[in-house]
């Protein structure tokens, strides 16, 4: 390890499409650099190491062994996670992974165990609700401002991949599915305002067991489907707040928020939790308007020209802070408290379900990035 140094050393396992979030997002931390890349495709990782001039490695132990690097940032897709997280925890360096943690719940605990025996640092995106969005609701939650909270709706909806995507089988199979997809976002963001969850009554369910894709150039007709596509929950907070939780592949159209929090004085109006920054609004009991919250830290992505976006890496910076002691607000306790909520949303439980793991809310956060990004600085 190499505590000395100004910068701390980021490899990036999996040069996919997510990859350039983090390649032009983790430049916008002055206490992070990006080492050397790797890729199970030679052509993706030399295309992302041209891109970006970053070293590229030819296997995940070549990049793991480098000197000059300290964390490891796992991007590969869902159903690797397990595996390749294992590998690289194994070298005994700092470990972030994308969501979900691994593709259940019963993957993921050992991994999490592994890591605490190691003594090295495990975290896991989502990391979005430290953007100024999510620490704006939470303190708005915090302050008191709707008073209790008593309810709180999420409501986690197609992404359409159908459509666009040459080849969405992933998404229906073990590993995929709305909850484990995109639920990580949502669910993240209400542990995050709410606190753990103590127990999960689910109901799911495969809607139509054949999809057929229509994406120009797609890759596959039709797929078979796996998993279940369509999940209704309720949530038990540890708070007393009972959560109510959609997530499907099935709801094409709607009129649905993201995330609302019902409190004793009014309603919290919280934003899609796949971004940092939007805005977020309140209307009080004895308000005639809604209005907006003013942001408590400056967004990420704020000011971020379109072409940039999106960007990643807030998470694997507050792994970087928590190697010198701060707080570590995307650990992978949460990450895997937030993955046993998942998977009961996911499978459906008979009755309610007592969760095996709790969590601490993650302390409020500040904003750590730079307060501008221009292509000079997204690339260098
Ligand atoms: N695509 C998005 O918009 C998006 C957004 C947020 C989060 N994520 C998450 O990011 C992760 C990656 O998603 P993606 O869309 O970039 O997937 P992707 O399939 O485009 O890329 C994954 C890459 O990992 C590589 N890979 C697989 N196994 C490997 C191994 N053992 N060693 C080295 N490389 C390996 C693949 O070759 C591929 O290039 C997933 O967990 C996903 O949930 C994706």
């Amino acid at each position: 390890m190499t505590a000395q140094k100004d910068q701390l050393g980021v490899g990036i396992v999996g040069c996919g499409n997510i990859s350039g979030a983090y390649f032009r997002g983790l430049t916008r931390f002055d206490g992070l650099r990006i080492a050397g890349c790797t890729d199970l495709s030679e052509e993706l990782a030399r295309a992302a190491g041209d891109r970006y001039g970053v070293p590229v490695y030819d296997s995940v132990e070549a990049l793991a062994a480098a000197d000059d690097v300290d964390i490891l940032v796992n991007l590969t897709p869902p159903l690797a996670h397990e595996s390749v997280t294992r590998t690289l925890l194994a070298t005994g360096k700092h470990v972030f992974t994308e969501k979900p943690l691994t593709a259940s719940f019963a993957t993921a605990a050992p991994l999490v165990a592994e890591a605490r025996e190691r003594g090295v640092l495990f975290g896991s995106a989502p990391d979005t609700f430290l953007g100024s969005a999510g620490q704006t609701a939470r303190a708005a939650v915090d302050a008191g401002l709707i008073g209790e909270v008593i309810g709180a709706s999420a409501f986690v909806t197609h992404s359409k991949a159908e459509l666009w995507h040459p080849d969405p089988t992933f998404l229906f199979t073990r590993g995929g599915g709305p909850a484990l997809d995109m639920g990580p976002y949502y669910i993240a963001a209400l542990v995050n305002l709410l606190g753990p969850v103590a127990s999960v009554a689910a109901s799911a369910r495969i809607g139509s067991p054949v999809r057929p894709v229509s994406t120009p150039g797609r890759r596959v007709d039709s797929i078979e489907v796996r998993i279940p596509t369509h999940a209704s929950a309720t949530l038990d907070f540890a708070s007393g707040a009972i959560g109510t939780v959609l997530a499907s592949f099935d709801v094409w159209d709607h009129n649905l928020p993201f995330i609302e929090l019902y409190g004793s004085q009014g309603t919290l109006s919280v934003p899609d939790p796949n971004n940092y920054d939007d805005t977020v609004r309140v209307r009080l009991h004895d308000e005639a308007e809604w209005r907006e919250l003013p942001a408590v830290i400056d967004g990420f992505t704020c000011g971020v020209p379109e072409e940039l976006l999106p960007l990643r890496g807030p998470g694997v910076a507050d792994l970087a802070a928590a190697i010198t002691g701060e707080p570590f607000r995307t650990s992978s306790d949460f990450a895997l408290h937030v993955l046993e909520v998942l998977d009961a949303i996911a499978n459906g439980t008979d009755g309610a379900q007592a969760l095996t793991t709790t969590c601490e809310r993650p302390e409020p956060a500040t904003a750590t990035w730079r307060s501008a990004v221009t292509e000079e600085t997204a690339t260098a």
